[in-house]
């Protein structure tokens, strides 16, 4: 079950960001999907600002493919594995010890087998103007919704149109 969240511009990126860094705790995973320019570190930036503070310099890990930031709310890892070769090189990147942190990750699907099975997937796609954005958000595990045509996570209380 997914919900649709239409994002007339960065702006509204932003704040659907913040309302999902509101109830992140430790061990969360929040996986970004989307085309290259979609949107997932511009989500990234806004969730870990909101956590770490506006002044936060949030890079996006194209090449570092992993960032840490200390948080209110305990580490958040940034990771972008565009360019993980293969899915286990990610626990030299730390990946044990994200676990237990905060995790957003762009292009998860680099992590084949390894992908965890509770998370909340952001996955972003370009809308009808240059700025504008629709975002679909999914709950695998103990982030799926209760019934049909609820929002991804009871912690999640965001209204869009339901689909399956
Ligand atoms: N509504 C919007 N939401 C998010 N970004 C927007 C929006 N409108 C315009 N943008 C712009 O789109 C670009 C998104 O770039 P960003 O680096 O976040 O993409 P990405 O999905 O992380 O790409 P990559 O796969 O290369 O990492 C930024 O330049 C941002 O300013
Ligand atoms: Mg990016």
């Amino acid at each position: 079950m997914s919900i649709l969240l239409p994002l007339p511009d960065e702006t509204a990126t932003a704040a659907l960001a913040e309302e999902v860094a509101a109830v992140l705790a430790p061990g969360d995973l929040v996986t970004l999907s989307g085309d290259l320019g979609a949107g997932k570190t511009a989500f990234a930036r806004a969730l870990i600002r909101h956590l770490a503070g506006a002044d936060q310099e949030v890079p996006s890990p194209t090449f570092t493919l992993v960032q840490v930031y200390d948080t209110a709310v305990g580490p958040i890892w940034h990771f972008d594995l565009y360019r993980l070769t293969a899915a286990d090189e990610v626990l030299e990147l730390g990946w044990d010890e994200a676990r237990q942190g905060i995790i957003l990750v762009e292009w998860a699907d680099r992590l084949g087998p390894m992908m965890p099975s509770d998370r909340l997937d952001v996955a972003l796609d370009f809308g009808a103007t240059p700025d504008s954005r629709v975002a679909r958000l999914t709950g695998f595990g103990t982030w799926a919704g209760p019934g049909d045509g609820d929002a991804p996570s009871a912690r999640l209380a965001l209204s869009g149109d339901a689909q399956a």
